[in-house]
C-alpha cells in the first residue's frame, strides 16, 4: 500500500506535469500563430512528453494501491514576449519541476518508501535532460543575438536529438 504522504505529493505532481503539458501546448500555439513552425513542433513534442510524465505518475499511484486524482488545471499564459523570453520561461519552469521532484525524493526518504524512491529516480534523470535541453536552446539563441530566427526555427527539432 502506498504511503499516504507519498501518495499526496505524487498527486500534486500529477497536476504539475499536466500543467506543464498545457503550458507547452500554449507556447506551441503562440509559436504557431507567430510563424515559428519548427519551434511549435518542438513545443508540441514537449507537451506530449509532459502528458506522458503525468500518465506515468497516475499509473504508478493506482498500481501501488493508491488513488490518482485527475485535477483541474490553471490556464497557462496565452502570449509571450518573444522566442528567447519564452525559452527562458521553459528553463525556469523545468528548474521548478526539478525542485518538485527533489521534494518527492525527500518525502520518500522521510517516509522510508524506498520503492517509490527507486521509481522516482527515472524523473530525477529526466530532469537533467529537460534542463539541459532548455539550456542548449538558450545557448543557441544567445549565439544568434538579434539575428534572424529562420535557421533556428528550421533546426530546433534536430536539437532535441542532441541532448536526449
Ligand atoms: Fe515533466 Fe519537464 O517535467
Amino acid at each position: 500500500m502506498l504511503n499516504k504522504k507519498v501518495e499526496d505529493i505524487l498527486n500534486v505532481q500529477v497536476e504539475k506535469e499536466g500543467y506543464s503539458s498545457n503550458l507547452y501546448l500554449a507556447m506551441a500555439s503562440w509559436a504557431e500563430t507567430n510563424g515559428y513552425e519548427g519551434i511549435s513542433n518542438w513545443l508540441h513534442a514537449q507537451a506530449e512528453e509532459e502528458r506522458e510524465h503525468m500518465l506515468k505518475i497516475i499509473a504508478y499511484i493506482n498500481e501501488r494501491g493508491g488513488k490518482a486524482i485527475i485535477p483541474a488545471f490553471d490556464k497557462p499564459p496565452t502570449d509571450y514576449d518573444g522566442v528567447k523570453p519564452m525559452f527562458e520561461q521553459v528553463l525556469e519552469h523545468e528548474q521548478y519541476v526539478s525542485a518538485l521532484i527533489n521534494e518527492i525524493v525527500a518525502v520518500c526518504e522521510q517516509e522510508k518508501d524506498y520503492t517509490t524512491h527507486n521509481w522516482i529516480q527515472w524523473f530525477v534523470t529526466e530532469q537533467i535532460e529537460e534542463e539541459a535541453s532548455a539550456n542548449n536552446i538558450l545557448d543557441k539563441l544567445n549565439m544568434l543575438g538579434d539575428g534572424p530566427l529562420y535557421l533556428f526555427d528550421r533546426d530546433i527539432m534536430n536539437m532535441r536529438g542532441e541532448v536526449e
